[in-house]
């Protein structure tokens, strides 16, 4: 059986550190109210010439140096974002051009804070579907970019950001004890739309627009529906809450995060956290945060990871993958 194993991961943060004290003199907040409500201390902003794309082609020469390869071994790019650089085309090709790449494709896929979870299972399906063989997968966004930044309920929450994983097809027994992607779970309900979304687009407003978010509404939902996709990842494989190494969070808010781990008996020890450093940066927030932990080691090869995440749409999802 083909499983989709990780073979590199990377990361590009913009220069700019913006800080919960720079906030207070922005808009009427506080970094006590912001790291209570949150857990955010700073996020990266991006500035001149930092883009999605930009950030995007950093975190995926990273991934690619990780994983001994070049872009020449690349057979399909994905790039999960809700902040392209452009309309069209989309942000995965012009990363793939920045690459020099001008072989295989290259698509986007936007599912908001969900949206490395379904790059993943999308990359994944087309792995083991014999339709390639090492997909470049990447979360990368510019939020700052679509937030009111005279809104104090949304502005301190998000930041910018990109990281990239190499998924390479090897052979596996089909059993648990596989490396690779086990299984993927994903849902969607568009009920939710007016709970979070972007009050612009070009076929509606012709322009950009800003993120609206009623954040007591998407707390609401957050725990169930991350509840929801883990226990139906667990059904799948067998394992149990005792069997994960490492849950990777879509790094939204501390609060959703420990709630989350606690409701499913995953002790916080087992949890990565970065949201304190980065805030939410959406699709790439799990990347971000993969890296972070097998970075310093606490990821190692064989590992069983849980990674998980909620957004807008609603959108919902969870992959179970051994490292
Ligand atoms: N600084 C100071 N006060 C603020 C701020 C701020 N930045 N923002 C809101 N407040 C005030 C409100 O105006 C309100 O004041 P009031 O009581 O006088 O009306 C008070 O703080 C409490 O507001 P709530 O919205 O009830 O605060 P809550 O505890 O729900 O925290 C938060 C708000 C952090 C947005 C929380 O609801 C949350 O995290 N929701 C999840 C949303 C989320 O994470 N979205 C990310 C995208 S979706 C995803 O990734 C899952």
């Amino acid at each position: 059986m083909i499983r989709s194993v990780v073979r590199g991961f990377g990361t590009a943060l913009p220069k700019r550190v913006l800080t919960n004290a720079e906030l207070e003199s922005m808009v009427d907040t506080s970094d006590e109210w912001i790291v209570q409500r949150t857990g955010i201390r700073q996020r990266y902003i991006a500035g001149e010439g930092e883009t999605t794309a930009s950030l995007g082609e950093g975190a995926a020469r990273a991934a690619l140096d990780k994983a001994g390869l070049t872009a020449a071994d690349i057979d399909l790019i994905i790039v999960a974002t809700s902040t392209p650089d452009n309309t069209f085309p989309a942000t995965a090709v012009n990363i793939q051009n920045r690459l020099g790449m001008h072989h295989g494709f290259a698509f986007d896929v936007q599912a908001v804070c969900s949206g490395f979870v379904y790059a993943v299972t999308t990359a994944d399906a087309y792995i083991r579907g014999g339709l390639a063989k090492r997909v470049l997968v990447i979360g990368a966004e510019t939020f700052s970019r679509i937030l009111d930044w005279t809104d104090r309920t949304t502005c301190v929450l998000f930041g910018d950001g990109a990281g990239a994983i190499v998924l390479e097809a090897q052979e596996g027994a089909g059993t648990n004890a596989d490396r690779g992607v086990l299984t993927t779970q994903l849902r969607s309900d568009g009920a939710h739309r007016d709970k979070l979304f972007v009050d612009g687009g070009p076929s509606t407003t012709g322009t950009v627009g800003h993120l609206r978010m009623e954040g007591r509404e998407v707390f609401k939902h957050a725990v169930g529906m991350i509840t929801d996709v883990v226990i139906s990842s667990f059904d799948a494989t067998g394992f149990t809450a005792d069997d994960i190494d490492w849950l990777v969070p879509h790094q939204a808010n501390k609060r959703i995060i420990d709630g989350s781990a606690k409701k499913l008996g995953i002790p916080l020890e087992k949890v990565v956290v970065t949201v304190d450093q980065h805030g939410n940066t959406s699709a790439a927030s799990i990347p971000l945060a993969l890296a972070a932990a097998a970075g310093d080691g606490r990821i190692k090869e064989g590992d069983i990871v849980l990674l998980e995440a909620m957004g807008g749409g609603f959108t919902w999802g969870a992959v179970l993958l051994r490292w």
